[in-house]
């Protein structure tokens, strides 16, 4: 008698019934540029993933998973291994969107051969096209580093979160002309060292037309422009699961009191023994 058996999981939440649509690439994202604008948005999670694949373009699996999804103050504790597995489960999700994972602080600004290490364990572990860094012309050797060597990279600059601490909080940048220069140079130097895209968050929109107009790859904005090559938010921001959001995010439902008023519910059908009622019981077969 066979001691193996398989586990029928025809039923099972985890498994998706996917209608498999060819994943768009890096080069299609390129070639966006200046065309229909991106759509972007965060997952974390692989039934995220598979709600937000048929209408996105790219799912970012981005470090705010640290406070979205495990109540950190900030990103800068985030580990590869979290986004690894995170990024693996979003991957599994998803059938269509460029999948793009985020660089924790700590795995990828010492050396360009550090950051290709940390990067390569991501692509390898997650099956993601590409990662996302942080940083302007300090970051360009690195990222020309990992894109000679096979790993497309999106850029992020402007408000980068895991410099709160050298930027003194979450502030829009660009409001004095040093620092507009200094956002625009960081730009040029992005785009130059062959990010396949690049996020500009949290400045005042001017400087992220300018940006947009001069750089050659597709800049996708957040707290920026709608005249950027594409949009960006974090998931759970825009489904308002947070009281508290940037004032730069769209709140396109109530996730939070939805989900609140449903646990009500049940937990006044529970104490009232109206919960589990005859259809969600088993009864004897007669
Ligand atoms: O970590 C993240 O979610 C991001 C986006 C907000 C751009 O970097």
């Amino acid at each position: 008698m066979s001691t193996t058996f398989t586990i029928d999981t025809a039923t099972s939440r985890a498994t998706p019934t996917p209608q498999p649509m060819r994943r768009l690439t890096v080069p299609a994202i390129q070639a966006r540029k200046g065309g229909d604008p991106i759509v972007m948005l965060t997952a974390y999670t692989a039934r995220m993933a598979q709600l937000l694949d048929p209408h996105c373009d790219m799912l970012l699996v981005g470090d705010s998973l640290g406070q979205v999804i495990y109540g950190l103050p900030s990103t800068l504790s985030v580990t590869l291994d979290m986004m690894c597995a995170h990024g693996a489960a979003v991957v599994r999700g998803s059938y269509h969107s460029v999948v793009v994972i985020d660089m924790p602080f700590g795995s990828y600004e010492a050396s360009p051969e550090r950051a290709f290490a940390s990067a390569a364990r991501v692509m390898a572990e997650t099956g993601a096209a590409g990662v996302k860094l942080e940083g302007g012309e300090a970051m360009a050797p690195t990222i020309a580093f990992l894109t000679q060597r096979g790993i497309p990279v999106v850029g992020h600059i402007g408000l980068t979160p895991q410099a709160v601490n050298a930027l003194g909080g979450y502030g829009a940048r660009g409001r004095s002309d040093a620092e507009q220069a200094k956002i625009l140079a960081d730009a040029k130097a992005v785009a130059q060292a062959g990010a396949f895209a690049v996020v500009v968050e949290g400045v005042i929109e001017p400087l992220a037309v300018e940006i947009t107009r001069m750089v050659s790859c597709p800049v996708i904005g957040i707290g920026a422009s709608a005249q950027c090559d594409g949009q960006v938010l974090v998931i759970d921001d825009m489904l308002g699961m947070f009281e508290r959001t940037p004032r730069f995010v769209k709140k396109y439902d109530d996730m939070a009191g939805r989900i609140s008023a449903a646990v009500a519910d049940y937990a006044s059908e529970v104490r009232g023994r109206a919960f589990p009622g005859r259809e969600q019981t088993y009864q004897p077969k007669r």
